[in-house]
Protein backbone atom coordinates (compact mmCIF):
# COMPACT_ATOMS: atom_id res chain seq x y z
CA UNK A 1 0.00 0.00 0.00
CA UNK A 2 1.02 3.12 -0.70
CA UNK A 3 -0.35 6.80 0.99
CA UNK A 4 -3.58 7.38 -1.35
CA UNK A 5 -3.31 4.01 -3.13
CA UNK A 6 -4.13 0.38 -1.47
CA UNK A 7 -2.97 -2.09 -4.02
CA UNK A 8 -0.75 -4.78 -2.60
CA UNK A 9 3.15 -4.96 -3.83
CA UNK A 10 2.93 -6.71 -7.04
CA UNK A 11 -0.80 -5.65 -7.92
CA UNK A 12 0.21 -2.88 -9.99
CA UNK A 13 1.87 -3.99 -13.54
CA UNK A 14 4.37 -2.01 -14.89
CA UNK A 15 2.28 -0.01 -17.25
CA UNK A 16 -0.42 2.18 -16.41
CA UNK A 17 -2.78 4.05 -18.40
CA UNK A 18 -3.85 7.44 -16.66
CA UNK A 19 -7.62 8.71 -17.38
CA UNK A 20 -8.35 11.60 -15.53
CA UNK A 21 -11.69 10.40 -14.30
CA UNK A 22 -12.11 6.89 -12.39
CA UNK A 23 -15.03 5.58 -13.70
CA UNK A 24 -13.44 5.64 -17.09
CA UNK A 25 -10.58 3.43 -15.85
CA UNK A 26 -13.54 0.88 -14.72
CA UNK A 27 -15.19 1.62 -18.12
CA UNK A 28 -11.57 1.06 -19.98
CA UNK A 29 -10.63 -2.09 -18.09
CA UNK A 30 -13.84 -3.99 -18.45
CA UNK A 31 -14.05 -3.43 -21.99
CA UNK A 32 -10.48 -3.70 -23.23
CA UNK A 33 -8.28 -6.01 -20.63
CA UNK A 34 -8.88 -9.80 -20.12
CA UNK A 35 -9.82 -10.65 -16.37
CA UNK A 36 -9.96 -7.44 -14.78
CA UNK A 37 -10.10 -7.14 -11.05
CA UNK A 38 -10.64 -3.77 -9.00
CA UNK A 39 -7.29 -3.51 -6.97
CA UNK A 40 -7.77 0.08 -4.99
CA UNK A 41 -10.95 1.73 -3.89
CA UNK A 42 -8.86 4.04 -2.00
CA UNK A 43 -10.93 7.66 -2.54
CA UNK A 44 -12.92 6.09 -5.49
CA UNK A 45 -9.66 6.44 -7.55
CA UNK A 46 -10.32 2.97 -8.65
CA UNK A 47 -7.19 0.83 -10.22
CA UNK A 48 -7.71 -1.96 -12.53
CA UNK A 49 -5.22 -4.51 -13.38
CA UNK A 50 -5.81 -6.58 -15.91
CA UNK A 51 -4.31 -8.43 -19.50
CA UNK A 52 -4.39 -6.63 -22.94
CA UNK A 53 -2.96 -9.55 -25.71
CA UNK A 54 -0.92 -11.25 -22.76
CA UNK A 55 0.19 -8.37 -21.50
CA UNK A 56 -0.29 -7.31 -17.74
CA UNK A 57 -1.92 -3.33 -17.34
CA UNK A 58 -3.66 -1.50 -15.22
CA UNK A 59 -5.86 1.77 -15.68
CA UNK A 60 -5.59 4.10 -13.19
CA UNK A 61 -7.66 7.64 -12.85
CA UNK A 62 -4.99 9.88 -12.06
CA UNK A 63 -7.99 12.81 -10.97
CA UNK A 64 -8.50 16.24 -12.35
CA UNK A 65 -5.34 18.93 -12.19
CA UNK A 66 -2.03 18.41 -12.14
CA UNK A 67 -1.84 18.29 -8.10
CA UNK A 68 -4.08 15.45 -8.32
CA UNK A 69 -2.30 13.63 -10.91
CA UNK A 70 1.34 14.42 -9.12
CA UNK A 71 0.07 12.20 -5.81
CA UNK A 72 -0.90 8.69 -8.06
CA UNK A 73 2.10 9.08 -10.34
CA UNK A 74 4.56 9.88 -7.58
CA UNK A 75 3.09 7.14 -5.54
CA UNK A 76 3.29 4.79 -9.18
CA UNK A 77 6.62 5.41 -9.69
CA UNK A 78 7.86 5.01 -6.32
CA UNK A 79 6.16 2.28 -4.35
CA UNK A 80 4.84 0.55 -7.34
CA UNK A 81 7.83 0.83 -9.60
CA UNK A 82 5.51 1.94 -12.64
CA UNK A 83 7.74 2.37 -16.02
CA UNK A 84 5.47 3.25 -18.83
CA UNK A 85 2.51 5.98 -17.57
CA UNK A 86 0.46 7.36 -20.65
CA UNK A 87 -2.21 9.88 -19.77
CA UNK A 88 -5.50 9.31 -21.87
CA UNK A 89 -7.91 11.89 -21.33
CA UNK A 90 -9.79 15.09 -23.58
CA UNK A 91 -8.26 18.47 -24.06
CA UNK A 92 -10.14 21.52 -25.31
CA UNK A 93 -8.39 22.25 -29.18
CA UNK A 94 -7.23 25.61 -30.01
CA UNK A 95 -6.05 25.39 -33.65
CA UNK A 96 -8.53 25.92 -36.91
CA UNK A 97 -7.46 22.96 -38.80
CA UNK A 98 -8.68 20.40 -35.49
CA UNK A 99 -11.98 19.15 -34.40
CA UNK A 100 -14.06 17.44 -32.10
CA UNK A 101 -13.26 13.64 -31.77
CA UNK A 102 -9.52 14.19 -33.93
CA UNK A 103 -6.68 12.75 -31.40
CA UNK A 104 -3.58 14.49 -30.62
CA UNK A 105 0.04 13.45 -29.87
CA UNK A 106 1.78 15.93 -26.63
CA UNK A 107 5.27 16.06 -27.87
CA UNK A 108 5.74 18.60 -25.14
CA UNK A 109 3.71 20.29 -22.23
CA UNK A 110 3.56 23.89 -21.77
CA UNK A 111 2.32 25.40 -18.22
CA UNK A 112 1.90 28.38 -16.32
CA UNK A 113 3.67 26.11 -13.31
CA UNK A 114 3.34 22.53 -12.26
CA UNK A 115 3.79 21.12 -8.97
CA UNK A 116 7.40 20.28 -10.11
CA UNK A 117 7.91 24.09 -11.02
CA UNK A 118 9.72 24.83 -7.67
CA UNK A 119 12.76 21.94 -7.97
CA UNK A 120 13.56 23.45 -11.13
CA UNK A 121 13.68 27.18 -10.07
CA UNK A 122 14.96 29.53 -12.53
CA UNK A 123 14.56 26.76 -15.48
CA UNK A 124 11.90 27.08 -17.60
CA UNK A 125 12.17 23.29 -18.16
CA UNK A 126 10.29 21.80 -21.04
CA UNK A 127 8.23 18.78 -20.64
CA UNK A 128 8.54 16.19 -23.60
CA UNK A 129 6.86 12.79 -24.61
CA UNK A 130 9.15 9.79 -24.67
CA UNK A 131 9.61 9.35 -28.11
CA UNK A 132 9.45 6.05 -28.64
CA UNK A 133 5.86 6.10 -27.06
CA UNK A 134 5.05 9.00 -29.36
CA UNK A 135 6.10 7.58 -32.53
CA UNK A 136 4.20 3.89 -31.66
CA UNK A 137 1.40 5.84 -30.78
CA UNK A 138 1.23 7.69 -34.17
CA UNK A 139 1.60 4.54 -35.84
CA UNK A 140 -1.05 3.07 -34.27
CA UNK A 141 -3.41 6.05 -35.03
CA UNK A 142 -2.11 5.96 -38.97
CA UNK A 143 -3.57 2.08 -38.91
CA UNK A 144 -6.60 2.84 -37.31
CA UNK A 145 -7.55 5.16 -39.81
CA UNK A 146 -7.33 8.04 -36.75
CA UNK A 147 -7.58 11.58 -37.43
CA UNK A 148 -4.25 12.86 -35.25
CA UNK A 149 -2.25 15.73 -34.59
CA UNK A 150 1.35 15.77 -33.43
CA UNK A 151 2.81 18.71 -31.32
CA UNK A 152 2.42 21.09 -28.28
CA UNK A 153 -0.50 21.14 -25.78
CA UNK A 154 -1.03 23.53 -22.70
CA UNK A 155 -1.31 21.92 -19.33
CA UNK A 156 -3.80 24.73 -17.44
CA UNK A 157 -4.50 25.19 -13.54
CA UNK A 158 -7.75 26.34 -14.40
CA UNK A 159 -10.84 24.77 -16.37
CA UNK A 160 -12.95 28.29 -16.37
CA UNK A 161 -9.61 30.49 -17.58
CA UNK A 162 -10.53 33.83 -17.81
CA UNK A 163 -7.27 35.17 -19.68
CA UNK A 164 -8.30 35.33 -23.59
CA UNK A 165 -5.11 37.49 -24.20
CA UNK A 166 -3.13 34.09 -23.20
CA UNK A 167 -5.19 32.13 -25.43
CA UNK A 168 -4.49 33.72 -28.52
CA UNK A 169 -0.81 34.01 -27.23
CA UNK A 170 -0.83 30.26 -27.19
CA UNK A 171 -3.13 29.40 -30.65
CA UNK A 172 -0.39 32.48 -32.20
CA UNK A 173 2.63 30.06 -30.64
CA UNK A 174 0.89 26.75 -32.63
CA UNK A 175 -0.05 25.41 -29.33
CA UNK A 176 -2.65 22.31 -30.51
CA UNK A 177 -4.67 22.37 -27.43
CA UNK A 178 -5.33 22.64 -23.67
CA UNK A 179 -5.53 20.32 -20.69
CA UNK A 180 -4.69 19.92 -17.13
CA UNK A 181 -2.16 17.16 -16.39
CA UNK A 182 0.48 15.96 -18.99
CA UNK A 183 3.40 18.75 -18.20
CA UNK A 184 3.86 17.15 -14.47
CA UNK A 185 3.53 13.80 -15.76
CA UNK A 186 6.36 14.21 -18.28
CA UNK A 187 8.24 16.23 -15.91
CA UNK A 188 7.90 13.23 -13.13
CA UNK A 189 8.33 10.70 -15.69
CA UNK A 190 11.63 12.51 -16.82
CA UNK A 191 12.69 12.96 -13.18
CA UNK A 192 12.92 9.43 -12.16
CA UNK A 193 13.68 7.89 -16.08
CA UNK A 194 9.81 6.10 -16.82
CA UNK A 195 8.42 6.84 -20.53
CA UNK A 196 5.39 8.98 -20.27
CA UNK A 197 3.14 9.85 -23.25
CA UNK A 198 -0.58 11.94 -23.39
CA UNK A 199 -2.61 10.77 -25.79
CA UNK A 200 -5.79 12.88 -26.09
CA UNK A 201 -8.96 13.18 -27.65
CA UNK A 202 -10.65 16.36 -28.46
CA UNK A 203 -13.52 17.20 -26.36
CA UNK A 204 -14.26 20.81 -26.89
CA UNK A 205 -13.14 23.77 -29.28
CA UNK A 206 -11.99 26.89 -27.68
CA UNK A 207 -12.01 28.90 -30.78
CA UNK A 208 -14.89 27.41 -32.74
CA UNK A 209 -17.41 26.33 -29.77
CA UNK A 210 -17.38 22.89 -31.12
CA UNK A 211 -18.15 20.49 -27.84
CA UNK A 212 -18.83 16.47 -28.45
CA UNK A 213 -21.70 15.23 -27.16
CA UNK A 214 -21.70 13.62 -23.83
CA UNK A 215 -23.16 10.09 -25.57
CA UNK A 216 -20.09 10.39 -28.37
CA UNK A 217 -17.45 10.74 -25.60
CA UNK A 218 -17.10 7.19 -24.72
CA UNK A 219 -16.79 5.91 -28.52
CA UNK A 220 -14.07 8.14 -28.81
CA UNK A 221 -12.27 7.56 -25.45
CA UNK A 222 -12.19 3.69 -26.64
CA UNK A 223 -10.08 4.77 -29.53
CA UNK A 224 -7.92 6.61 -27.39
CA UNK A 225 -7.24 3.57 -25.04
CA UNK A 226 -6.73 1.31 -27.96
CA UNK A 227 -3.66 3.86 -29.53
CA UNK A 228 -2.36 3.89 -26.10
CA UNK A 229 -2.12 0.20 -25.49
CA UNK A 230 -0.53 -0.21 -29.07
CA UNK A 231 2.01 2.18 -28.18
CA UNK A 232 2.68 0.60 -24.71
CA UNK A 233 3.81 -2.66 -26.11
CA UNK A 234 4.76 -1.98 -29.81
N1 LIG B 1 -10.15 19.28 -21.00
C1 LIG B 1 -11.07 19.19 -21.98
N2 LIG B 1 -11.43 20.40 -22.40
C2 LIG B 1 -10.69 21.29 -21.69
C3 LIG B 1 -10.61 22.69 -21.66
N3 LIG B 1 -11.37 23.41 -22.45
N4 LIG B 1 -9.77 23.26 -20.76
C4 LIG B 1 -9.02 22.50 -19.96
N5 LIG B 1 -9.05 21.18 -19.93
C5 LIG B 1 -9.87 20.57 -20.81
Amino acid sequence: MSTHIGAAPGEIAQTVLLPGDPLRAKWAAETFLDAPRCINEVRGMFDFTGKWRGHEVTIQGSGMGMPSLSIYVNELIRDYDARTLIRVGSCGAMQADIVVRDVILAVTASSVGNPSRAMLREIHYAPHADYGLLRAAHDAAMRRGTAVHVGGIYSSDTFYDERPDLHDQMVRHGILAVEMEAAELYTLAARHGRRALAVLTVSDHLVTGEDLPAMERERSFGDMVEIALEAAFA
